[in-house]
């Protein structure tokens, strides 16, 4: 059988925002103009009916990106292409962090799932189909006639999930879906997460600081640090043999499942802001590999033997 062709390639992908103060205060105080690059030349192809995982700290520009892909924001380099199968188009739909954010609180839950489905389809048509979709997610029927407020957080995710179904998405792009609930609600999301890909060949680009996470939902991985792309590959292997410093350190403070209480590895540095680059590697003020070529010359993602793409000087092969 033939490969199937990528449903999202980003090639060479940039955004930035500028952020200078306002042109009469520049004047005043003779301070420049200033611009954050939030995605910086990432690259990467995501396969129809996989997951996608997007890991890196805070600011690293996850959701940047992920506004990229969804087409919410224009990129200032580079580009996102979306190919559905037979070359049609894509439909996404996004899940947030917090879905109370995303379901309006004055609206039973039945017209919130309701939403994206086709103008032309009739009352009747969408009640099933609303019926239909929270079962799909583990809810019951009734439930579309409750308001948000009745429902606990896992649930209330799981009214977000039917609702991106609604949309008849091919792509979902969950940002942080489960952080903000409890550890067993969240293990009951991922596994529905999980259960629908399975059963409806959906693609996931899945954002996440949570990396035991991501090690359950993710069949491709990238590291991301300051808007780059640091290491990018298969899961299994990236867990396997991380190579990258960076990826070591975040694997190194993944909590321990059997023993969270251990004390975690605790970060070295803080991060640079983005307003202040380090030239060269921007890992390398906190890198413990780092050499002098690391702080003048900038890495490129290059191909490693192992299937995966790395962009640091201090690894071989
Ligand atoms: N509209 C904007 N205007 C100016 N700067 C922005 C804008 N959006 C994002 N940024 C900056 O771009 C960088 C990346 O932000 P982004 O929200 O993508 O990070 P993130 O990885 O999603 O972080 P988090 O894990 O906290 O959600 C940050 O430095 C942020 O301040
Ligand atoms: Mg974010």
């Amino acid at each position: 059988m033939e490969a199937a062709a990528p449903l999202v390639s980003v090639r060479q992908l940039g955004r930035s925002f500028d952020v200078s103060a306002p042109a009469i205060q520049r004047l005043l105080t003779g301070s420049p103009r200033r611009s954050v690059r939030a995605v910086d030349d990432v690259s990467f192809a995501v396969d129809p009916g996989t997951t996608f995982a997007i890991v890196g700290e805070s600011g690293c520009g996850k959701s940047t990106l992920t506004r990229l892909v969804a087409g919410l924001d224009s990129p200032t380099e580079g580009e996102v292409r979306l190919r559905g199968r037979d070359g049609g188009p894509v439909r996404i739909q996004m899940v947030f962090q917090d879905p109370v954010g995303s379901l309006n609180a004055r609206w039973r839950i039945g017209r919130s799932i309701a939403e994206p489905m086709p103008k032309d389809m009739d009352a009747a048509a969408r009640r099933a189909r609303v019926a239909e979709l929270l079962q799909t997610v583990g809810l019951s029927p009734g439930d579309a006639a409750k308001y948000p407020h009745e429902f606990s957080g896992g649930q209330r995710q799981r009214i977000a999930i039917a609702r991106a179904l609604a949309g008849e998405a091919d792509l979902l792009l969950l940002d942080e879906p489960t952080s903000a609930l409890d550890v067993s609600v969240q293990a009951q999301v991922l596994n529905l997460l999980k259960d629908l890909q399975d059963r409806l060949g959906l693609t996931y680009l899945f954002i996440s600081h949570n990396l035991a996470v991501v090690r359950f939902m993710a069949d491709r991985l990238g590291i991301m640090y300051l808007g780059r792309m640091v290491e990018e590959g298969p899961a299994e292997v990236l867990f396997g043999a991380p190579a990258h410093p960076y990826t070591r350190q975040l694997m190194a403070t993944v909590p321990d499942v059997d023993n969270p209480q251990r004390d975690r590895e605790p970060v070295a540095f803080e991060i640079p802001s983005p307003l202040n680059m380090p030239p060269g590697c921007t890992y390398s003020p906190r890198c413990p590999l780092a050499m002098e070529i690391c702080r003048r010359e900038r890495p490129m993602l290059r191909d490693r033997t192992n299937g995966t793409r790395i962009a640091c000087h201090a690894v071989e092969g």
